[in-house]
């Protein structure tokens, strides 16, 4: 089935210079890339893509993270997009969970700088789709 996520290309991966090698990766897997924007999330579209996370302890620095630079908000399209992406990212933290191969276990070594996040279900996608592209989550 035809789906759809969010990716962020987290400022860490932007300014490693990464992001050409993430699209790639992206590319070269098969899902299509539908909307692309480079540009520095407001605190108050960071707040809200975090939501779920503000009870954490991590939650300030998170948000100062992701505020801190440069990212790169992408829509992917593809048969089970959702999993496909996750799948490229590997797990949350690049150490413990991502394995050689992904994008997080190839090139991270923080849980917070783990230069990519993909939606983790269809309802997030939905969620995060609106507040990233407003003009997308429609069509
Ligand atoms: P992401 O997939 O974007 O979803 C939540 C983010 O919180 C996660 O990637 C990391 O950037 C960050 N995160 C998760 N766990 C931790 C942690 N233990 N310490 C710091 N940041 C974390």
């Amino acid at each position: 089935m035809t789906e759809r996520t969010l990716v962020l290309i987290k400022p860490d991966a932007v300014a490693r210079g990464y992001v050409g090698e993430i699209l790639s990766r992206i590319e070269r897997k098969g899902l299509t890339i539908a909307a692309l924007d480079l540009r520095v999330a407001s605190e108050e579209v960071a707040g809200s893509h975090y939501a779920e996370h503000a009870e954490r302890p991590f939650y300030p620095s998170l948000l100062e993270f992701i505020t801190s630079g440069p990212l790169v908000a992408a829509v992917l399209e593809g048969p089970r997009a959702i999993a496909a992406f996750r799948q490229l990212a590997g797990g949350t933290d690049p150490v413990d969970k991502a394995l050689p191969g992904t994008i997080r276990g190839d090139f991270g070594l923080e849980a917070q700088q783990n230069l990519v996040h993909g939606s983790d279900s269809v309802e997030s996608a939905e969620r995060e789709i609106a507040l990233w592209f407003p003009a997308l989550s429609s069509i």
